[in-house]
């Protein structure tokens, strides 16, 4: 911790930025949130953000800019065809990464389908640690089938295991063998792991994972949108890295691993996509994609500008005063939790705090969607927008049963730079309410379930009417607060 305080019971994480631009925020009485609720089918996807108090729905393309990325903004060149703004996104991925060849497209999802087109399909298995919703969908939708091989530490709601996204290394070297080389579309890594907890991988593992990928002739791909949580964590908590400059640790990836991409939503606090390599064999193979789908390759489907923010942000997640304010809010928060008995992911990941909802509502069904229900319970007692990130998040099977999510979660995305942390507490507050009444917490059904990312835009149903008890009991405890 850079800024250690005189008493230690006064010890925060300190912000290293002030708030220069601000956005008014509602917060609707506590009956008018259950009827948006209700109205909403119960996804908090499906709420209007002036509905909403503290939208912790994602850290995607939420993040607050800096004055620097708005500036940046102004001096955009919107040439079609070799424009000053790629050169400068170009000069900041080889500061970052340190490397040449780069790819815009229009985000992040964007960047997997083009390598589901160049290197998935039938017979083809994708290897990862853990999936992310939108890169199997585009996988498996050419064909693909997707694996993953995540160390089963990091399926432990509770541990002291500082990575536990890592790979089980065993099993990946013994899994390309099996396998065999030729129907591996490549070995993907996500840093850190989204629907796990945001959980991080430790170097040691990502550079084990690239030997083992050079080794058997299979290509490796980092998904680098939550790298630079990851990188905190490995700063903070490996050994080897705790003397690294940040930089040195971004280029010794980019060094391993054959294909970056990521989303800018997330790394570099814009928006936008990337796919960068260091040997331009790679980007040769995948830019026909770019103007089939993107754009062309200068701009790749993301405005002018917001590439200039993404160049200038990407300068920013350099900067451990920046790249450590998320996951330290996220750590209060989840200690905060933790310490009143609250089930949270332990230890804290990037991206958000994420509520255990299986341990919340432990007698609910899968089937009823614990964790969905737990989202909409928060909701409706606080105006909080979180996330599912459990049963719902997942694919049914093609034979139409339902897929059990490893782990139920409710998470609660903490965008960079953009809470403050009397709001942080107010959610610690409001949850704390919520578990000790968590009896009230009825399960859900569906009534519309599309086939296809249903966490989206499905609708569901509450079982009985336990919305409208927690809401009185809601109203017996704060009278008339919102
Ligand atoms: N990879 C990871 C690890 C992600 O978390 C996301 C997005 C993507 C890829 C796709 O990027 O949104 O730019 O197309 N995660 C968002 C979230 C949607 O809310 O967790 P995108």
């Amino acid at each position: 911790m850079a800024v250690k305080f005189y008493k230690s019971e006064n010890q925060v994480p300190l912000e290293m930025h002030k708030v220069r631009m601000v956005q008014k925020l509602n917060l609707l009485p506590v009956d008018e949130r259950l009827k948006k609720m209700q109205e909403a089918g119960n996804n908090t996807f499906l709420l209007q953000n002036r509905d909403v108090f503290l939208d912790m729905l994602t850290d995607s393309g939420v993040n607050a800019m800096s004055d620097l990325q708005f500036a940046a903004m102004m001096r955009a060149d919107d040439a079609y065809a070799g424009c000053e703004t790629f050169n400068r996104v170009k000069d900041a991925i080889k500061e970052v990464f340190g490397c040449d060849n780069v790819l815009p497209a229009h985000q992040g999802r964007a960047c997997e389908n083009i390598l589901a087109e160049a290197f998935c399909g039938q017979g083809k298995v994708a290897l990862m640690n853990f999936h992310f919703t939108t890169a199997k969908a585009h996988f498996t939708r050419v064909g693909s089938t997707v694996e993953e091989l995540i160390d089963p530490a990091g399926l432990i709601p509770k541990s002291n295991n500082p990575f536990k996204g890592n790979f089980n290394l065993e099993n990946l070297a013994e899994r390309i063998d099996q396998i065999g080389r030729d129907n591996v579309a490549f070995v993907r890594v996500e840093s850190g792991t989204n629907l796990i907890g945001g959980q991080p991988v430790s170097l040691e593992n990502m550079l084990a994972v690239t030997d083992i990928c050079h080794d058997k002739g299979v290509i490796s791909v980092l998904d680098a949108s939550l790298l630079q949580d990851n990188i905190y964590f490995m700063k903070t908590r490996e050994a080897r890295c705790k003397y690294m400059d940040v930089k040195e640790i971004y280029h010794l990836l980019a060094d391993h691993f054959d294909i970056i991409y990521f989303s800018a939503r997330k790394l570099s606090f814009s928006k936008g996509g990337i796919i960068c390599s260091k040997d331009p064999k790679y980007t040769r193979q995948l830019q026909v994609y770019i103007p089939l789908y993107e754009g062309f390759l200068t701009y790749g489907g993301i405005d002018v500008r917001t590439m200039e923010a993404m160049a200038q942000g990407l300068y920013e997640s350099l900067d451990m005063d920046y790249i450590s304010q998320g996951p330290m809010f996220i750590e209060t928060l989840a200690r905060e939790l933790d310490e009143y008995g609250v089930p949270v992911i332990l230890p804290a990941g990037g991206l958000g705090c994420h509520l255990n909802a299986g341990a919340f509502v432990p007698d609910m069904p899968h089937n009823q969607y614990p964790a969905a229900a737990v989202g909409t319970a928060l909701y409706i007692i606080s105006g909080i927008r979180g996330m599912e990130r459990g049963t719902v998040s997942e694919q049914r099977e093609p034979d139409g049963t339902e897929r059990y999510a490893e782990l139920e979660l409710q998470r609660l995305a903490c965008p960079r730079r953009v809470f403050t942390l009397s709001q942080i507490k107010y959610v610690a507050d409001r949850v704390k309410w919520l578990w000790d009444n968590r009896q009230y917490i009825g399960g859900l059904q569906w009534t519309e379930e599309p086939e296809v990312l249903r966490f989206f835009f499905g609708r569901m149903k509450e079982i009985g009417n336990w919305q409208e008890r927690l809401v009185e009991k809601f109203k017996e405890d704060f009278g008339d607060s919102l």
